[in-house]
């Protein structure tokens, strides 16, 4: 298990080095939280309560695959107040829902998780994800993030890493509920 996931986070390292054309995440900083993630998740198990991949090839194909269809979801697609593509529909992971529940002011369990689709004219056109890997979310540095814009199950991430800047510079800065953003109960 060790092993796999080892190979499974240097790949994912390696995919943050990616398309030259999109401002490169601090590799640097994205190793060191990648070994802190992997240091955990060897002494407590694989990232536990939900499935969601966190190499970037394996979770696209479980995008596609639809594996978050089930979880509870916004009642209908909305205009994002980020920077998340013309319209947007939230699903969350059954233990965020969970977590959330409890109020303002509780970190999140590692292993939560969020899956929003993502649409322009009307046409789901990706995924944007943000998995939990430890429990203190070191100003979003111990969390997974992946934004993808495409559906295809062979595409490949435009943004992804762990603790990648873009993505937990805003989450964190704009407070949020421990780095969610979406309204809860979920409207
Ligand atoms: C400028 C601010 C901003 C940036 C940058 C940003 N987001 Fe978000 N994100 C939001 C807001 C606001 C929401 C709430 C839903 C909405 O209105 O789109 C959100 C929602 C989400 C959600 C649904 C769960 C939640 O937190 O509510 C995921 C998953 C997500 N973002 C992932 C990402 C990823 C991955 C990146 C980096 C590639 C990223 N975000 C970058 C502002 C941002």
């Amino acid at each position: 298990m060790h092993r796999l996931l080892a190979i499974a986070l240097v790949v994912a390292c390696g995919g943050t080095q990616a398309t030259p054309d999109r401002p490169a995440p601090g590799s640097a900083a994205a190793g060191a939280a990648s070994a802190a993630a992997a240091d955990d998740a060897a002494g407590e198990g694989p990232v536990a309560d939900v499935d969601v991949p966190i190499e970037p090839v394996a979770l696209q194909a479980w995008l596609a695959d639809g594996g978050y269809k089930a979880w509870p979801h916004e009642s209908g697609k909305h205009e994002s107040a980020g920077p998340h593509g013309d319209a947007v529909l939230t699903f969350l992971a059954p233990a965020l829902v969970a977590s959330l529940r409890r109020g303002k002011g509780h970190a999140h369990p590692k292993g939560v998780a969020a899956v929003k689709e993502l649409y322009e004219k009307g046409k789901m056109s990706g995924w944007a994800v943000s998995v939990k890997l430890a429990d203190d979310s070191a100003d979003g540095r111990n969390w997974y993030w992946y934004e993808v814009f495409s559906t295809a199950r062979d595409a490949r991430a435009t943004y992804q890493g762990v603790g990648f800047e873009v993505c937990r510079d805003c989450h964190s800065e704009r407070g949020g509920n421990d780095h969610v953003q979406s309204p809860f109960p979920l409207p």
